[in-house]
């Protein structure tokens, strides 16, 4: 192991100078793809080749055709066939055998233990598949989930695929106000939630806060979970036990279309309204399956696979549910936070349930480099052969960390770019058949291609920076914007034409293909791997009553990537202070979440606008990340600046 931290520092400061590390040829000998004729074969016929793919499936009827690209940018795939994403998930595990395997491994804050099998969640899906229809919902009718990380949540999920109804997951640290919004944004006619969460210690009365703000749909069916006393039951409120328990055992899977919705999943754009990001049933599958299978090096029978995010992202729908589900996987489930009960606790279950394979985020490694080595070093983490992460940029010296500390220097470390609109993901490197670069992603995956262009869509020189575009379609990718297929030509199709598709990335490209993302270029923040919208909390903000005005940015943060700060204008001669930094902050957190209260609050006289008045947000940036100041001539009153500044300084 890593010895003292100082020779752990000296030895990270060594691989630093390393550019490039070649997978280990242990891993190689057992991968299941070690070299990069699948690139070239899929590059010789995308379609085809994902054609094939979609054989991984079953399907009712076989599709015939995979891309119909005749009216673009609406784009399907694989449309003649029908399929069911569950039956995939499930019924056919079960038929072949294996109903006893572990799909997971549960383990929940206080150190319970569930061993979920596929038996099982065949069981209860097609009961809650039943208790759904028993309360009115049909196929097409959006049903919200708002569950924490229980085994009750990839139930909920597979018993909406069941009926073919859509399901629209709430991220659980979200506000209650914010499920309302989505689920009258979607239309929803059911909710299924719990009576409480549980968060390091504490318990959340999640009922009664989502009763306190009143959802528009008729039945909501509550999960108990805590046992909490004071869960308010009301008209077309149901036990989640009763329910299924009241429901008949059998759920014949509904046979859908492969363009079927499968899915809606609301995500931060550059206005204050969410977009309901639409995702549908055979091409999703078929691009979460390969690349689950592929990027992970998944050997089924024989690995333990951990994906520490939650259901309520897009990762945790295409790498927690339907990617594993679909391979047979065997996967944990952690209710909990990372650093709950101790810091060590993510190596803790590795070694407990003997984890292969271990997927998260750049900014939980950061934290975990802060927390020290020796939580890590207390597990046995031998069983792991591969990593990966997603989410933001990863620093190199964090990828070498991971990989040196955690990985041991044996497992390859796969850095996964994709975004909730891609469905699965687009760039990285395969483990057993290309090289690593630390802090680079690595290639377009098989069948996916993507370029670097300039704001004019020409590709720029290798090794310039650009825009990062996606130049054909592929099977995961969005179908629409929820009930805005304007907004969603608009958002991603405008720029360049109905055949590019605007990733929002700033990105650069080497001779070797491989792509680094260098992060957003719209107003969408990133903290923390966790997608927010300037405008979205900008609007909270100012929806409070002593704010005139707020302006908010995303500055560099070491920890979490990002950092929320906002600058805000107070309504008359009211002065700032710390109580009004608490209020603020509070009511962004009942507005949105948690998550998106801002780290600084900056108080402004006023804010710096362009003569046109727009909001200069780029002075602002330049500011709270303590940068010398670019041109200010454009700017209506060029004293604004002078003012900020002063303030900034005052507090440093
Ligand atoms: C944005 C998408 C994909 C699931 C989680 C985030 C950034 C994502 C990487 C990576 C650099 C990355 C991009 C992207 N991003 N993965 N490996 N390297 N940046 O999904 O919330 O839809 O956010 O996350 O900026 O556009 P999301």
């Amino acid at each position: 192991m890593a010895g003292t931290t100082t020779d752990l520092e000296r030895q990270l400061a060594e691989l630093l100078e390393q550019e490039r590390f070649e997978p280990p040829q242990a891993f190689v000998q057992d991968a299941l793809i070690k070299d990069r004729s699948v690139h070239e074969e899929a590059e010789r016929d995308p379609e085809g080749w994902w054609r094939e793919q979609a054989r991984a499936l079953h399907w009712f009827s076989e599709p015939e055709q995979a891309l119909d690209d005749s009216n673009p940018p609406f784009y399907t795939w694989f449309a003649d066939g029908t399929l069911n994403a569950s039956y995939n998930c499930l019924d056919r595990h079960v038929e072949a055998g294996l109903g006893d395997r572990v799909a997971f491994h549960w383990r929940g804050e206080e150190g319970e233990e569930r061993e979920i099998t596929y038996a099982w969640l065949l069981e209860q899906t097609q009961r809650a598949a039943n208790a759904l229809k028993d309360h009115g919902v049909g196929e097409g009718d959006v049903v919200g989930i708002f569950l924490p990380m229980i085994p009750e949540v990839v139930v909920a999920m597979l018993a909406c695929a069941r009926i073919g109804a859509p399901h629209n997951v709430v991220f659980g640290g979200f506000s209650a106000e914010s499920v309302r919004e989505r689920m009258e944004f979607s239309d929803a006619k059911a909710l299924i939630t719990v009576d409480g969460a549980r968060r390091k210690g504490k318990v959340a009365a999640v009922k009664a806060a989502v009763d306190a703000v009143g959802m528009p749909v008729k039945t909501t069916i509550v999960v108990r979970h805590t046992g909490l006393e004071e869960c308010p039951m009301g008209e077309g409120d149901v036990w989640w036990h009763e329910a299924l328990e009241a429901a008949d055992p059998e759920c014949a899977p509904a046979q859908l279309g492969a363009e079927h919705p499968l899915f809606i999943l609301y995500s931060s754009g550059s206005t204050a309204k969410p977009k309901g990001i639409q995702h549908t049933t055979g091409g999703y599958l078929t691009h979460v399956a390969w690349t689950h299978k592929h990027v992970f090096d998944l050997k089924p029978e024989s690995d333990v696979y951990f994906c520490s995010a939650d259901v309520g992202w897009i990762t945790g729908h295409s790498y927690i549910v339907y990617g594993p589900l679909l391979n047979a996987t065997t996967s944990v489930m952690y209710e909990g936070a990372p650093d709950y009960p101790h810091k060590g606790i993510w190596w803790e279950l590795c070694e407990r349930y003997g984890a292969t394979i271990f997927y998260t985020a750049p900014t939980a490694i950061r934290a975990c480099i802060k927390w020290g080595v020796e939580h890590v070093e207390k597990a046995d983490l031998s069983r792991l052969r591969l990593l990966g992460t997603v989410g933001e940029p990863i620093n190199p010296k964090a990828w070498l960390w991971y990989w040196k500390v955690v990985g041991g220097e044996r497992c390859p470390v796969v850095d996964t770019w994709w975004q909730t609109e891609t469905g699965g993901i687009m760039i990285t490197t395969l483990p057993g058949a290309q090289a690593m670069k630390p802090g680079v992603a690595g290639t377009p995956l098989p069948g996916i291609a993507a370029a670097v262009l300039t704001e004019e869509g020409e590709e720029v020189p290798r090794g310039t920076q650009g825009l990062l575009s996606l130049s054909r379609p592929w099977p995961g990718m969005l179908r629409t914007l929820f009930g805005d297929d304007d907004r969603y030509v608009g958002t991603y199709w405008e720029k360049w034409g109905p055949e590019t598709y605007l990733v929002g990335d700033a990105s650069k490209q080497d001779d070797e293909d491989y792509v680094s993302v260098i992060g957003r270029v719209d107003d969408v923040l990133n903290v923390s791997g966790h997608r927010m919208s300037t405008a979205e909390i900008e609007s909270a903000i100012v929806s409070h009553g002593k704010v005139a005005e707020a302006a908010v940015i995303g500055a560099a943060d070491e920890d979490t990537g990002q950092s929320v700060a906002a600058f805000v204008t107070l309504e008359g001669d009211l002065q700032g202070s710390d109580e009004l930094v608490a209020e603020i902050r509070e009511h962004v957190a009942v507005r949105i979440g948690k998550l998106a209260r801002p780290k600084r609050i900056i108080w402004a006289d006023d804010l710096p606008k362009t003569r046109s008045g727009k909001i200069m947000r780029r002075l602002l940036k330049d500011i709270a990340e303590g940068r010398e100041l670019g041109d200010v001539t454009t700017l209506r009153d060029p004293h604004v600046m002078a003012q900020l500044e002063g303030k900034i300084k005052e507090r440093a």
